[in-house]
């Protein structure tokens, strides 16, 4: 993920110098400036931090360092676009926003979907009253292929709920302009039993409830092996909206053998666009001085949601989302 924020900074924002790189697999940051014609790469985000006319950082380790990392830029005064989820824990999230605010930086968080052309028209179709008003949400969010189990055995980032289901969980928040007060959360690892023993799923479903009345379904799957596939619907009281067609380009194959059209296959590809217009939007938001839209209270509030679904699964009954208070400064 890092690595195409990079490129996106150092081909398409021109906006934006993209002027270090860091990992702590240093050949790998060393290989990344080398192909991006950068200059400067670092083994760790300490040693970057140090580098001249560094003004904002874009965080995308592995899930279990975001917070440190964030608390870490924020000490030495830089804004930043954190990747989802921002924390694992809402201990280690207020911890980051408490960091953040105090330093009077700014924190973007990586709900990408947010700028996804086709969610951002419904968005403004909803925010014009024309389903009138949402009633219920209903996403489905599946990945091709399911993370090899070494990924599971290093144990670096969250389970599905954290790093599948939360953008839904984000979506719902954002399109239904409403909060998520309970969820009931159903899981399986039928088809992939040895996952269980790292605390994850292999695919979940989680129903739940607004404040104002509405309900809403998500369902999360590791892997659907036929293509990456996510689809949303917002259904309102004067009509509904569809988000998502599977299809990697527009086109259908005809032959004598049938149809068959190029199905999505990866989140790179299916989002694209939106992970560049999140980017576009971080540096607007970066020079204009103005505060990101999409907020460190935004990757709080959909974390809280992803808590209350681990704990639903876990004690197998519906569970109440902790209410979150409003976050100064994020
Ligand atoms: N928004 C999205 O659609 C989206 C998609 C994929 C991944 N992500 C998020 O992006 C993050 C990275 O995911 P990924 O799939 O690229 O992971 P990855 O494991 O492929 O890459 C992570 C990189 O971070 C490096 N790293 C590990 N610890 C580090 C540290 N403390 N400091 C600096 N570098 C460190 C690793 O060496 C590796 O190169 C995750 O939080 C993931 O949830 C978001």
């Amino acid at each position: 993920m890092g690595r195409r924020h990079a490129e996106n900074l150092r081909r398409l924002v021109p906006q934006a110098q993209l002027v270090a790189v860091a990992d702590v697999a240093a050949e790998r940051a060393r290989r990344t400036a080398g192909e991006l014609e950068i200059e400067n790469s670092f083994g760790s985000l300490e040693a970057m931090l140090e580098c001249k006319g560094l003004d904002a950082v874009i965080i995308a380790t592995p899930d279990k360092f975001h917070a440190d990392a964030v608390k870490t830029v924020a000490a030495a005064g830089k804004d930043m676009l954190c990747e989802k989820p921002l924390a694992l824990t809402l201990s280690d999230a207020h911890e980051l926003l408490d960091a953040v605010s105090k330093a009077g930086v700014r924190l973007q968080v990586g709900f990408m979907r947010r700028y996804d052309p086709a969610y951002s028209a419904a968005m403004k179709r909803i925010e014009a009253g024309e389903i009138g008003v949402p009633v219920v949400f209903k996403s489905v969010g599946r990945d091709k292929d399911g993370p090899p189990l070494s990924a599971y055995q290093a144990n670096l980032g969250g389970m599905l709920f954290y790093t599948n289901t939360i953008h839904d969980f984000d979506l719902a928040r954002w399109l239904m302009q409403d909060e998520v007060s309970e969820v009931h959360a159903y899981t399986t690892v039928a088809i992939r039993p040895e996952v269980a023993q790292f605390g994850d799923v292999v695919a979940s479903v989680v129903n739940f409830k607004f404040n104002q009345g509405a309900i809403g379904n998500i369902e999360s799957y590791a892997q659907a092996v036929y293509g990456y596939d996510v689809r949303t619907e917002i259904v309102g009281s004067k009509g509904s909206i569809m988000v998502g067609s599977m299809q990697q380009t527009p086109a259908t194959f005809l032959t004598a053998h049938g149809k068959t059209q190029a199905i999505a296959d990866h989140f790179l590809t299916t989002f694209a666009d939106a992970y560049l217009a999140e980017i576009q939007d971080f540096v607007d938001a970066m020079l204009n001085d103005r505060q990101p839209r999409v907020s460190g209270e935004d990757g709080l509030r959909a974390l809280a949601i992803a808590v209350a679904a681990e704990n639903s699964y876990l004690q197998a009954k519906p569970v109440k989302v902790s209410a979150v208070s409003s976050v100064s400064g994020s």
